[in-house]
């Protein structure tokens, strides 16, 4: 190993029926996702355990009442440990070629976003780095990312297309997030965001992207997943970027009202930077969440709260565009929304793949307490992906997702940041050691 490095290393364990005992803090988030100021309640027990069988949760209670009852058992200690959830990331644009480093330069030299996107940087110099590059180049550019995301504590993400802008290179990226899947150990939930921006070929005819996207990408996209997913319990999410310079609100109906149309479920990029009225129509067509929320208005926030549409907050992009407002959380709480938060990971905005920094951003920039943060992590994200019945919160049948972590206090999550809390990742049962902080000099 060449250079100062502090690497991470993951270790598998064989085992995977096990008692995972003694946490001095076992958070469960159990009893469905938390609306507005119910948001914060993690079933903690004291001296928690769990019971982990056939890659499930079978039991969760107290050490002393689950090691009585299964004393033969394999065991896991996790003493002076926080056990909770695996993260869930619900927004992530996982799968690109190259980066953007020079534009984060431009950008702190005062270009502005939308101006570069405008101008064919941004989204769009993704998207010829993205179309060049072989399958085997793109799945191998994001493997690092998704096991930052793993070792950080992320056990399901959701991961968006979006940088092929024309089928071919859509379908590609679809291709490419199924392998990824399928390699794991990390479960992806698949979005199709073929209106991410306007290709560059329709420049200056959005109306005609808008077109080719609802007549012809979106119902080939149907046919296409049925071939090469045909085990997947539903069609990938559609997502539209409702936004200035990108797709208005009635462009971002029609593509929108086209994929409920054809069964897929649905998802929007609203109110980054200006309001367009996205979010309700998120809660309108029933959306499974509506994301960024930065300027958002009263009366759209009053649509989501009256809807199931999860309100997706994603404070590492204000941050990574060192601009100064984040999602109005309060407000959306206030009124009974139910708010979750993810990375956005991209190379634009925001290249961070850890949950752990989102809860630090989300208690000082949003006002979140350690306990919201986590909850809006764990069982609200997973709702926001339509997987709150699989993963998110400590429950038996679900799956044995779940984290130990090196600290004796859930506090401890929000409070630090910029280092890695979790020292083993369990997913689907399996234990994975995570080493973190040797220093070595070559
Ligand atoms: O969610 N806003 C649109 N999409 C991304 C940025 C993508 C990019 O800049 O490459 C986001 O912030
Ligand atoms: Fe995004």
């Amino acid at each position: 190993m060449g250079g100062n490095c502090i690497p991470i290393t993951i270790h598998r364990s064989l085992i995977t029926d096990m008692l995972i005992h003694s946490a001095t803090q076992l958070l469960t988030l159990s009893g469905g996702p938390q609306r507005g100021r119910d948001l914060g309640n993690l079933g903690v027990i004291e001296g928690g355990a769990v019971l982990v069988r056939d890659e499930k949760i079978v039991e969760v209670g107290s050490t002393a009442d689950l090691r009585a009852a299964h004393p033969h058992e394999p065991t896991l200690d996790a003493s002076g440990c926080v056990v909770m959830p695996g993260f869930v990331d619900p927004h992530t644009h996982l799968i690109w070629g190259g980066d953007r480093a020079k534009e984060f330069e431009m950008r702190l030299e005062g270009a502005k976003y939308l101006d570069i996107l405008a101008a064919g940087g941004g989204i769009i110099s993704t998207v010829r780095a993205t179309r060049t590059a072989s399958i085997e180049s793109l799945i191998a550019q994001a493997r690092p990312r998704l096991l930052r995301m793993f070792a950080t504590g992320t056990t399901t993400a959701e991961a968006k297309t979006g940088y092929g802008l024309q089928t071919a290179t859509e379908l590609r990226l679809l291709k490419a997030l199924l392998a990824l899947d399928r390699e794991g150990p990390l479960e992806l939930a698949i979005t199709f965001l073929g209106a991410h921006a306007i290709a560059p070929e329709f420049k200056d005819d959005p109306q005609g992207y808008t077109d080719l996207l609802t007549e012809t990408m979106l119902p080939l996209v149907q046919g296409w997943w049925e071939v090469h997913a045909p085990r997947r319990q539903s069609l990938p999410f559609v997502d539209v970027f409702c936004e200035t310079g990108a797709f208005d609100l009635a462009q971002s109906r029609q593509i929108l009202t086209k994929a409920k149309e054809l069964g897929f479920p649905l998802k929007i990029h609203a109110d980054e930077f200006d309001n367009l009225g996205g979010a309700s129509l998120a809660a309108e067509l029933g959306a499974a969440s509506a994301d960024h929320l930065v300027v958002t208005s009263d009366a759209d926030i009053a649509a989501l709260a009256a809807s199931e549409t999860v309100a997706v907050s994603l404070p590492c992009t204000p941050f990574g565009l060192a601009e100064r407002d984040y999602t109005p959380a309060q407000k959306i709480l206030d009124a009974g929304g139910i708010l979750a938060l993810a990375t956005d990971c991209n190379p634009g905005t925001a290249w961070n793949e850890s949950m752990q920094f989102v809860l630090a951003l989300a208690c000082r920039q949003m006002g979140l307490t350690p306990a919201q943060a986590i909850a809006a992590a764990t069982i609200n994200a997973a709702y926001a992906i339509r997987r709150a019945d699989r993963v998110g919160s400590l429950e038996p049948g679900k799956l044995a997702d779940l984290l130990v972590l090196s600290v004796p206090d859930y506090r401890h999550l929000g409070y630090r940041f910029g280092t890695n809390l979790v020292k083993q990742v369990v997913k689907r049962g399996r234990v994975y050691s995570v080493d973190v902080g040797y220093y070595r000099t070559a």
